[in-house]
């Protein structure tokens, strides 16, 4: 049985409030005027690395350091917000679906076992993103399956794609859709009936997360289960080139839905009684509202006007508390002992705040991807309603006052010991790719941090502020040699949408932090794992001895 209790530190005090505050998407990286944290007023932020140098320092949030398969992997907000919470480093869903299919211990488990049950009668229909970003899904990863249950006897095959346009550069959709379609064409010739039933954009069909926008569930679900949307081709590719040269406006992210038909037009692929389904992200938030579309009887957040009897798996379980889905092709890592649960359970009463596109970063992705609270009297989580049916270029304050605001007051309250907070605006923004607005978005973040660190200057608290990974500060795609943004002839860059490998600020301040609290020198390699450690001591207790070393220490 876990030990919960957490021994007090010999030096550092108790009882100090602490702000701990996520910055999504805010890295460090290049100082240019396409750096658009670096071209907007961020007194607050810029402050603390002129005047504390000494308790300012940068750490890792991308590839190995947050569990991802390489240093080529791009930090984001799951893997970021898991290694800050639960103070390890876990092999993440990337890389854990990589060796159950290198090892082939993906087609022997439970859950292959469950839909390939399907197999002799039904079709096997695979829903999810077509991109190779790493954040959700991996085209190898889709290949590799496909391939796989095809070995397993697999004769009708589905693929229902989502474009990306967000973890890769937007229009790169028709590179991975004809690399399916190839793909699908040589299934086709082992024998396989293999085809593209439907396309959309991920932002716009299908993944939405935290319950901000169920219809977009309902559109994917429409045209994938039903059938049905509003354009109609017989041949995906073909689709994608004739809506986007219909909509000068047309990108990846909010393609629209449109299902393949045959000949006589009757879609190729709608989920019937009978069919296998998998949906192939790895990643947790946006699949869980599907999942629970597919899995739920019980179900009213839009009308499903059919439910098929299915054999439905995950890629991944994608959360652990509500055992969702029950089948699953690959255990998700086990992320458990977080830092939330220590604390709690050592009587740190919790608040956290972000507004909904964020919201489950900090309490469900930081408590290891488990919904709800350990202990509903020590804890508070307030969730701001995001706008919705946006997207975020055109409010790029998006709600960050309103956070700063709720966990201002949170501090001024004195009612809790920790006040958590995401600010979504240089990811949120940044990934519309809008680099004015993505500037102003990252001047509302830095207002925000301002509200509460000067809350915290009237507590006498503490506070800690980082990033879960880069995105704000590089909206241009670079040549990685020079780190010039590549430009086309007529002088245009290549605007970047995702994220990216940069490391990220940490810096902690405040009148509460004893003078004798110093950032050690010796951790230079140190990334989002060794927070929660160092978050821990700062609430005067010593962490457990398997979590990443604190990056503090206590120096007479
Ligand atoms: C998204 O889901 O919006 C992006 O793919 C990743 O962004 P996040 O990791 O910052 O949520
Ligand atoms: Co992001």
């Amino acid at each position: 049985a876990t030990n919960w209790k957490l021994e007090a530190h010999p030096n550092m005090p108790k009882g100090k409030i602490l702000a701990m505050i996520v910055l999504d998407g805010w890295g460090e990286q290049i100082k240019d005027e396409y750096n658009a944290i670096h071209v907007a007023p961020t007194p607050c932020m810029d402050s603390f690395r002129e005047t504390a140098p000494d308790r300012w320092r940068l750490v890792k949030a991308h590839g190995p350091a947050v569990g991802l398969p390489t240093e080529d992997d791009m930090g984001n907000s799951e893997v970021g917000h898991n290694a800050l919470g639960a103070g390890r480093i876990f092999a993440q869903g990337a890389k854990l679906v990589d060796s159950a299919i290198a090892t082939g211990k993906l087609f022997k488990g439970e859950g292959f076992n469950h839909i390939k049950e399907a197999f002799p009668t039904g079709t096997l229909h695979l829903i999810g993103l077509l991109s190779d970003g790493g954040v959700h899904s991996r085209y190898d990863q889709l290949q590799g399956l496909m391939k796989g249950a095809v070995e397993n006897g697999c004769k009708r095959l589905r693929v229902h794609a989502l474009t990306d346009g967000r973890d890769v550069l937007d229009g790169t959709s028709f590179k991975f859709l004809e690399m399916l379609e190839n793909d699908l064409k040589e299934l086709r010739e082992k024998g396989c009936d293999a085809q593209v039933a439907s396309v959309g954009g991920r932002m716009y069909v299908t993944m939405d997360r935290y319950d901000n926008d169920w219809n977009v569930v309902k559109r994917g679900w429409d045209a994938q289960v039903l059938g049905e949307a509003p354009h109609k081709f017989t041949n995906a590719l073909e689709g994608l080139k004739k809506l986007k040269e219909a909509d000068p406006k047309f990108n990846d992210q909010y393609c629209p839905a449109f299902v393949i038909v045959d000949e006589a037009g009757k879609p190729v692929g709608p989920i019937v009684d009978g069919d296998a389904v998998v949906t192939i992200n790895f990643r947790a938030d946006r699949m869980i509202m599907l999942a629970k579309a597919l899995e739920w009887e019980k179900f009213d957040k839009f009308d499903r006007v059919r439910v098929p009897k299915i054999r439905y798996a995950g890629m991944l379980q994608y959360d652990g508390e509500l055992k969702l889905p029950t089948k699953y092709l690959v255990d998700p890592p086990e992320i458990d002992r977080t830092s939330g649960e220590f604390l709690v359970k050592n009587g740190v009463r919790t608040f956290a705040c972000s507004e909904t596109v964020k919201f489950g970063h900090v309490t469900f992705f930081w408590n290891g991807n488990r919904s709800g609270y350990f202990d509903n009297k020590l804890e508070e989580y307030v969730e701001i309603p995001s706008d919705s049916g946006i997207t975020f270029n055109e409010q790029p304050k998006m709600k960050a006052l309103e956070i700063g605001e709720k966990a201002r007051d949170a501090i001024l309250s004195k009612k809790f010991d920790q006040i958590r907070v995401n600010l979504p605006n240089g990811d949120m923004v940044g990934h519309t790719g809008d680099l004015k607005a993505t500037i102003v978005a990252c001047e509302a973040a830095d207002k925000a941090v301002k509200l509460m660190v000067d809350a915290i200057e009237q507590v006498g608290g503490i506070f800690v502020i980082t990033a879960d990974h880069g995105n704000a500060e590089d909206m241009a795609k670079r040549n990685p040699k020079t780190g010039e943004p590549i430009k086309d002839k007529d002088g245009n860059i290549q605007i970047l949408t995702s994220h990216t490998c940069a490391p990220v600020p940490f810096i902690i301040g405040g009148p509460g932090l004893a003078k004798e609290i110093k950032l050690r020198k010796d951790l230079p390699t140190a990334g989002l794992a060794n927070v929660a450690a160092t978050v821990m001591n700062l609430h005067g207790l010593v962490a457990p001895s398997d979590y990443e070393p604190s990056m503090v220490e206590w120096v007479q």
